[in-house]
């Protein structure tokens, strides 16, 4: 699954350098900015503004994500000097696999929101560089086709675990079908968080039937829209008729993936959505549910939104491979621990698992950081999909060639030849 040293990624850094001021020698600034502050500047300017709202997508005040970037800011590298650092080696070994590099695309849903090649384009980027990509439940691209555009390149699933446990198995079959090396169960998202941005524009994409690829290519979910839906666990009043109302209707009807003049005329878009509201949500569940997954699969499985170290524990007593330290970049809880604060302890707890983090990593520094406090690898969410709106599959390919030249300059300047070398000693607290 991966050369150890992608070709690519063999002294990235200085590469990655002088490309870029090459072409700055002939007048071309890059697309991508390489400031994050800047990158989601210009994402942004290319997103309508419930799309940046919902990739923004804060818990209540955005204390977390505040809290994910200050956590970094308390620890500072220490490099140590005249260590021969010309050759700088990423590659990293992960469940008896070696990754080119100690990156992973983060699941993120609804990627048409940012740019309509959403899930292929980042597929496609993904392969260029070797890095895998973890593909969402929540993907407006069947697992399937990103797969197909991968060829033998690395890609993950992650999996949200509905109402609906055929469904559940269902995903799982295909995941391994479609050649997935791992499955990543999200445990932090039962129910969406409070994100004011959203709530304050009125806008779910799922309403629309964004977000939903997954289901509406699956047969079991298919089937199941066809019988009575079972009781909606919330209830809510009718919205008014409105032309936004029929805006909806008609948006639920083009993600649809049927032809048009028929599926004009079917219910299907409309209880394809229904269906999904009413058994996405999985308040319920618990640590004993997690063997009938074991039972189903025996793919390593990671469990993302792990903050505690007494949960990395009853992860080991589970039979998981791995947790994935990660507060959902801050889109779940407001007031929450920051995730790099939540990482040492947890990585301490984790005895075998594979220890992964996400939330908050912006820069190469930040990911060196991650690996030195136990990370094995790290996974970027939001910045791929800045680069993502900004210039589609291009954007995501240069968003992470961006962060694995900063590593890799970040690693030789602090004197660390491989990623084995960036242990808790090369950091200080700030
Ligand atoms: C997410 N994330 C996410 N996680 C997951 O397990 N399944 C999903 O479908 C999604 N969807 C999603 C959509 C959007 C727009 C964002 C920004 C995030 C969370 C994601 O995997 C990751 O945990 C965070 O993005 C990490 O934080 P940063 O790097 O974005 O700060």
């Amino acid at each position: 699954m991966g050369d150890p040293t992608h070709p690519n990624l063999q002294d990235i850094g200085r590469q990655r350098q002088k490309e870029i001021y090459l072409r700055g020698a002939a007048g071309i600034t890059p697309r991508i900015p390489t400031d994050p502050a800047h990158l989601e500047a210009a994402a942004n300017a290319a997103l309508t503004p419930e799309a940046a709202a919902y990739i923004d997508g804060r818990a209540g005040a955005g204390s977390t994500a505040c809290a994910n970037r200050a956590a970094f800011d308390k620890w500072a590298i220490v490099p140590r000097v005249l260590n021969d650092v010309s050759r700088r080696e990423m590659s990293v070994s992960l469940f008896g696999s070696t990754l080119p590099s100690p990156l992973l695309l983060a699941p993120v849903g609804v990627l048409d929101l940012a740019h309509r090649d959403a899930d292929l384009a980042v597929a496609r980027a993904a392969a260029s560089v070797g890095v895998p990509m973890i593909f969402s439940n929540q993907a407006s691209t069947p697992m399937e086709k990103c797969a197909a555009a991968m060829g033998s390149s690395p890609r993950w699933f992650q999996l949200y675990w509905s109402r609906d446990e055929a469904l559940v198995e269902s995903f799982v079959r295909r995941a391994e079908a479609c050649g997935c090396s791992a499955i990543v169960l999200t445990l932090d998202t039962t129910m969406l968080g409070w994100r004011t941005g959203d709530l304050d524009g009125g806008y779910l994409p799922f309403l629309r039937g964004m977000g939903i690829a997954q289901y509406t290519s699956d047969p079991v979910f298919r089937a199941a829209i066809r019988e009575p839906q079972p009781a909606t666990q919330v209830a809510a009043p009718r919205p008014p008729f409105t032309p936004s109302l029929l805006a909806t209707a008609l948006a639920q009807k083009s993600n649809w993936p049927g032809p048009w003049p028929s599926k004009l005329f079917s219910s299907e878009p409309r209880r394809a959505v229904e269906r999904f509201m009413a058994t996405y949500s999985r308040p319920d569940l618990q640590w004993s549910d997690l063997p009938r997954l074991r039972a189903m699969t025996k793919l390593p499985i990671l469990l993302k939104g792990v903050l505690h170290p007494d949960d990395a524990r009853r992860a080991v007593d589970a039979g998981m491979d791995g947790v994935i330290v990660s507060n959902h970049g801050g889109r779940q809880i407001d007031g929450e621990i920051g995730a790099l604060d939540a990482l040492p302890a947890v990585a301490k707890a984790a005895g075998s698992l594979a220890v992964l983090f996400d939330s908050g990593v912006r820069t190469g520094a930040d990911i060196f950081k991650a690996l030195a406090l136990g990370a094995r690898a790290v996974c970027i969410g939001r910045p791929y999909v800045h680069g993502l709106a900004i210039a589609g599959e291009d954007g995501v390919a240069d968003v992470i060639r961006n962060l694995l030249a900063e590593l890799d300059l970040t690693m030789g300047l602090a004197g660390c030849r491989s990623v084995a070398e960036l242990t808790r000693e090369r950091l200080q607290p700030a």
